[in-house]
């Protein structure tokens, strides 16, 4: 019998996505795309490793992906991960000093599979950077549609700050968890500072290239040279309700991995497939 909710379609410029109102564990409803949408992300995914493991570039693609979720405001359900980074406006803020190099190397990919909005695209990529070093595996759900509206300026968290403005921004702007910061900020066991980008310099960890729990390790460890860690890391050891998962990660590989999975998962769909 031909349902109601099958006759629902929405055409972007390149996808027919059919809303299905498949509901998951997680409460969310997510689009369905077609079979040929799939196919995409699947030969895509094996491009990005590629590119990836080519360039080294897993870290400026987190950052990226990160970037572009992390602006969604909860209450005004603007920004997130709409695909508005490929615009100049987006790149040329503050924070994203340096993402341009993302989005160059990127493109190449994107040309191929002209079909895919560049919102999953870019999430897509976070997913790949993270499981190609050695990460875990985040579940990558497809269907979010391109907006054109860079969000404004000044949603991202500011690394001179601690923990009240990390609050402010991840918790109150965001609507994610205080796990979730604790969890996330795990994300810089891959990567560096750059002066010229950021004004900071230098790693987190001895293997920025690998993904694991040795940032909450280093953390603890006290400052390093040749290491850096910014005042909003330092801020995780500070706060009460922080240090225990700090403490917790630094012991237990397992347990990170688990909680930022879910987290990884929540930022690549704020304001994404709302139930
Ligand atoms: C908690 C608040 C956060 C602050 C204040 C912050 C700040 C920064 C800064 C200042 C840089 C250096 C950029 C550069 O000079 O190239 C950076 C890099 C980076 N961040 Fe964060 N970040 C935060 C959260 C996150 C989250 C949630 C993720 C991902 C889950 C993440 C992933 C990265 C990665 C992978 C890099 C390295 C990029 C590269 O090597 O090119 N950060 N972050």
């Amino acid at each position: 019998m031909l349902r109601k909710k099958q006759l629902i379609s929405i055409n972007f410029r390149f996808i027919n996505v059919y809303f299905m109102s498949r509901t998951t564990a997680m409460g969310k409803c997510y689009p369905t795309v077609s079979e040929d949408y799939k196919i995409a992300v699947e030969k895509c995914k094996k491009k990005l490793r590629g590119l990836i493991a080519e360039k080294n570039c897993a870290p400026i693609m987190l950052r990226l992906a990160w970037h572009s979720a992390g602006t969604f405001d909860v209450k005004s359900k603007t920004g997130g991960p709409f695909g508005t980074m490929r615009h100049k406006a987006e790149l040329a803020h503050g924070a994203n000093n340096g993402l341009d190099i993302a989005v160059r190397l990127l493109e190449p990919i994107k040309e191929k599979f002209p079909i895919l909005s560049y919102a999953d695209f870019y999430q897509l990529a976070g997913v790949v950077a993270v499981e190609v070093t050695g990460g875990p595996e985040v579940p990558f759900h497809p269907g979010r549609e391109d907006k054109s509206e860079p969000p404004v300026e000044g949603r991202l968290p500011d690394a001179t700050k601690g923990s009240d403005h990390l609050r402010d921004v991840f918790v109150k702007q965001m609507g994610l968890t205080d796990k979730d910061i604790v969890a996330l900020s795990g994300g810089h066991t891959l990567g560096r500072c750059h002066k010229e980008r950021s004004g900071f310099e230098g790693p987190w960890t001895i293997n920025p290239l690998i993904f694991d729990n040795s940032y909450f390790k280093e953390l603890l460890s006290g400052e390093k040279e040749g290491l850096l860690q910014l005042p909003s890391d330092k801020a995780l050891l500070s706060d009460p309700e922080f240090r225990p998962l700090v403490d917790k990660y630094a012991v237990d590989e397992d347990a990170f991995f688990a909680d930022y999975a879910e987290a990884h998962l929540k930022l690549s769909e704020l304001g994404f497939a709302d139930a």
